[in-house]
């Protein structure tokens, strides 16, 4: 009798999933029910994205080379390594030589994008810098490069002249969406407003970028329903990019202290794929990245979650010298791979995932283009 009520429900799950992927319009309850999903209703969903992704963005990873020019930041939020308060960390600051070379190797190697990350300064100073080496990036390629910034929150002004000077993707996520979660792990101080953090957003999709944002997964206090809720903002706020990844606890930080409460390294590893599949059929035409977050938990967590819905993939072209001082977590990946193997390595594995690299494309947000009526 029992056996019998267990093969109904499983039949009756099997039913559930399979009619929601078929769905136009998700609902809570099925994002619910598609974050959860495992074994046979997991295969499925993935088997749905990846073909959902191939059927609207193509099949193509494109790359965006990483250039973290430099560490220094005016932040202290909770779960970062490179936070302000972290003193031991050695605050470097990339040179104009050593980022434009990086911009070499990656336009002579097709890359088409890069993308200049750093931490969140705002000085008349540093906002000048940035202008100059967007200038001269867009000059060194013959206006060949896409560009990307991840700078952090600034004023209107200051994106404005940005974009100007060549920057046209900007990535500032969001980190959680739950304004309750963000201040468990933000410090409560006007440095770190959540609604700044929005109006930045906003500012951002004003001054004409393809705007990019994302959370953590697996943060402590963190729900599912706070991550269905982090789904359903990005579809509120029709962002063009995403990038989500795993949350990994690093030593020197405050919320180290709560690692104990953390669901296991793996299921924060499934759980990320299973957001960036959901998100692939909540949000078809939007670009999305291969978090290198998820290679910190699996060798082949880039690739793998490019099988079930990311389309991007950012290869590190940090200066060797400087990488082991932006450790944003623990076991971050590529510490000691140059420029050339880093290429070399992802190349490989992005073609034993079956995808194909998009050499020479920006392979811009498709949705952005949507959005402005292109
Ligand atoms: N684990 C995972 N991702 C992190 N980031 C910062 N610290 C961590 C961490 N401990 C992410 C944030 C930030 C991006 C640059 O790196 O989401 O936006
Ligand atoms: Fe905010 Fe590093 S201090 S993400």
């Amino acid at each position: 009798m029992i056996v019998v009520y267990q093969e109904q429900l499983i039949l009756l799950c099997m039913k559930m999933i399979e009619d929601i992927l078929t769905k136009k319009d998700l609902t809570r309850q099925d994002l619910i029910l598609l974050l959860q999903a495992k074994g046979d209703d997991r295969r499925k969903l993935f088997e749905r994205s990846s073909q959902v992704k191939k059927e609207v963005v193509g099949n193509k990873a494109y790359f965006r080379g990483l250039i973290e020019f430099s560490n220094i930041c005016s932040k202290d939020c909770l779960y970062c390594g490179i936070r302000k308060s972290n003193e031991k960390v050695f605050r470097y600051e990339a040179t104009d030589e050593e980022i434009l070379e990086a911009c070499d190797f990656a336009y002579r190697n097709r890359f088409a994008s890069v993308v200049l990350q750093s931490g969140e300064l705002s000085s008349p100073a540093f906002t000048k810098r940035v202008a100059s080496l967007l200038k001269q990036i867009k000059k060194l390629s013959d206006n060949g490069l896409g560009i990307t910034l991840s700078c952090g929150e600034q004023t209107r002004e200051t994106y404005a002249l940005w974009r100007e000077s060549g920057a046209h993707r900007y990535l500032l996520r969001i980190e959680s969406s739950d304004p309750g979660l963000y201040y468990k792990i933000h410090p409560q101080d006007e440095r770190h407003s959540f609604e700044k953090r929005l109006e930045a957003l906003s500012l951002l999709r004003e001054t004409g970028y393809q705007v990019g944002t994302g959370v953590m997964i697996g943060l402590p206090f963190q729900t599912m329903e706070s991550l269905v809720n982090d789904l359903v903002f990005f579809k509120e706020q029709d962002i063009d990019m995403c990038g989500m990844g795993p949350y990994i606890e690093h030593e020197d930080t405050p919320l180290y202290k709560y690692r104990g409460e953390l669901m296991p390294k793996q299921e924060r590893f499934d759980l990320t794929l299973n957001m960036i599949a959901s998100l692939r059929l909540l949000m078809p035409d939007i670009n999305m990245v291969a978090a290198t977050a998820l290679q910190a938990i699996d060798p082949a967590g880039r690739e793998k979650a490019l099988a079930v819905g990311a389309n991007v993939i950012m290869p590190n072209l940090t200066p060797c010298e400087y990488r082991k001082e932006y450790q944003l977590y623990e076991d971050k990946p590529c510490l000691d791979e140059d420029a050339e193997l880093c290429r070399n390595c992802l190349e490989a594995r992005v073609e034993l995932a079956g995808s194909e690299i998009g050499y020479g494309e920006w392979g811009d947000s498709k949705h952005y283009f949507t959005r402005m009526g292109l």
